[in-house]
């Protein structure tokens, strides 16, 4: 039910239901990129509803590249081959999308043009000195504000390099590696931890050799990308506020088809099978090395979870959910997440201040937090703080609640998953 500020959520004993999820938005992204570096038209079925897959196709425009939407939700890139972008009078806005920056970032560094770059008040506060400072070392130059957009990249014929970040991110790997694919030479990144793969997925269904050996993933430059017809499965990370509800609220059932299932971003499974749920993974098949298939959650009852920083690549963006899922009983601990700090907001800081909000024990580490549930909480009001996977998880949590609950900022939800409030009433329905 919308309000004048934010949504209401009524508390709900379960959540039952057969449904799909709008398309992987880390997926998305990268196709759009690769088809417009490729040449020839792509078609890419099932491309995330969200608002952030939106900039990286108007910032791709922008470039000179054209591209047809239809409201089957398919996007034809018109690609027009790397070398013959164009650059862009006025500045590219990736609006919200960290990873439109970084990525494209990677891009335009290797055009012989200057590329202006910005993006909302968010995302003008996150961290770019990590895609900066590989990209000067590949030959760009690139000036910012004290390692924030907006981001003036002057850019440069590219030389490799060999790259080994101290922070695990998917996006300085994606950015270093879709620099190299046009630099002289051989790119290696070697990552700290292993991040999701999509990039190195992507780049082999576009027709491009990606060499991955152990935790170094290197390719080569000059390889020519090839348009592609290719669907992008359901996201995991928007399926995974539905696995938590239903792992949450005893005699529920979810079955959620036609999800991404790569092995890099499915942490989230482990962590509800040790809280008690029953989960069920029916792989049904693979497209463009992406597998795919249907995941059935029921809850059970509550767990004491404890995520170790190992765990914390493999299920980052699903932090805010599985906080949701003690909102309802049970206790989880995380540790080792410094890095949520710096996403769409300071994950920390607004979950266990939007949690106290509705009235659960919520409790802040440098590098994590605490959820202690103890029966239902009171209910309340909770700020998104314009981060799209707080106001949904507020949401989840919220549905423990014994009176309903405001979700301030609620609208942030467009950014990944437009359809998540109406996907709630059905639902609980
Ligand atoms: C993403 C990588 C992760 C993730 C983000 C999407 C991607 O960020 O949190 O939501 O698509 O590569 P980092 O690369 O900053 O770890």
């Amino acid at each position: 039910m919308p309000s004048l500020s934010g949504t209401i959520v009524t508390p709900a004993r379960r959540i039952q239901g057969r449904l799909r999820v709008p398309g992987d938005k880390s997926i998305s992204h990268r196709y759009a990129l690769l088809a417009a570096v490729a040449e020839g038209n792509s078609h890419l079925l099932n491309y995330a509803s969200g608002a952030d897959c939106q900039s990286t196709l108007s910032c791709l425009h922008r470039l000179g590249v054209d591209i047809r939407q239809d409201d089957d939700r398919t996007v034809t890139v018109l690609g027009r081959g790397f070398g013959r972008w164009l650059s862009s009078a006025r500045p590219l806005d990736a609006g919200n999308s960290g990873s439109t920056m970084r990525m494209l970032a990677g891009l335009v560094a290797a055009q012989p043009f200057t590329t202006l770059m910005m993006g909302d008040d968010s995302l003008s506060r996150r961290p770019m000195q990590r895609v900066i400072e590989p990209l000067t070392r590949m030959g760009a130059r690139i000036e910012a504000t004290e390692g924030h957009a907006p981001l003036t990249v002057h850019g440069a014929p590219l030389k490799a390099i060999a790259h080994a970040p101290e922070v695990p991110s998917a996006q300085v790997k994606s950015a270093v590696l879709l620099a190299g694919l046009h630099a002289e030479g051989t790119t290696s990144v070697t990552e700290p931890a292993q991040t999701r793969d999509h990039t190195e997925r992507a780049l082999a269904a576009f027709g491009v050799t990606v060499v991955a050996d152990g935790p170094r993933v290197s390719v080569t430059g000059g390889q020519r990308a090839a348009a592609q017809t290719l669907s992008v499965p359901g996201d995991f990370s928007s399926a995974a506020f539905w696995m938590v509800a239903a792992a949450a609220l005893p005699g529920s059932r979810v079955e959620i088809d036609d999800v991404g299932l790569n092995p890099t971003r499915i942490g989230l499974v482990d962590v509800l099978r040790r809280f008690g749920a029953r989960v069920e993974i029916r792989e049904i098949g693979a497209a463009a090395g992406e597998p795919r298939g249907t995941i059935v959650v029921e809850g059970d009852r509550a767990g004491v979870v404890e995520i170790s920083p190992g765990e914390v690549p493999g299920l980052i963006d699903e932090l805010p959910a599985i906080a949701a899922l003690a909102a309802h009983g049970g206790d989880i601990s995380v540790r080792g997440a410094a890095e949520l700090r710096t996403k769409e907001s300071d994950r920390i800081a607004a979950l266990v201040a939007g949690f106290r909000g509705l009235g659960i024990d919520a409790d802040e580490r440098a590098d994590g937090f605490l959820i202690h549930g103890a029966g239902a909480p009171s209910g309340g009001v909770a700020d998104a703080r314009g981060d799209h996977r707080m106001a949904m998880a507020f949401a989840i949590a919220a549905l423990a609640a014994r009176s309903p609950s405001r979700i301030e900022g609620s609208d942030a939800v467009v950014i990944s998953y437009p359809e998540f409030f109406e996907t709630l009433d059905r639902l609980v329905a």
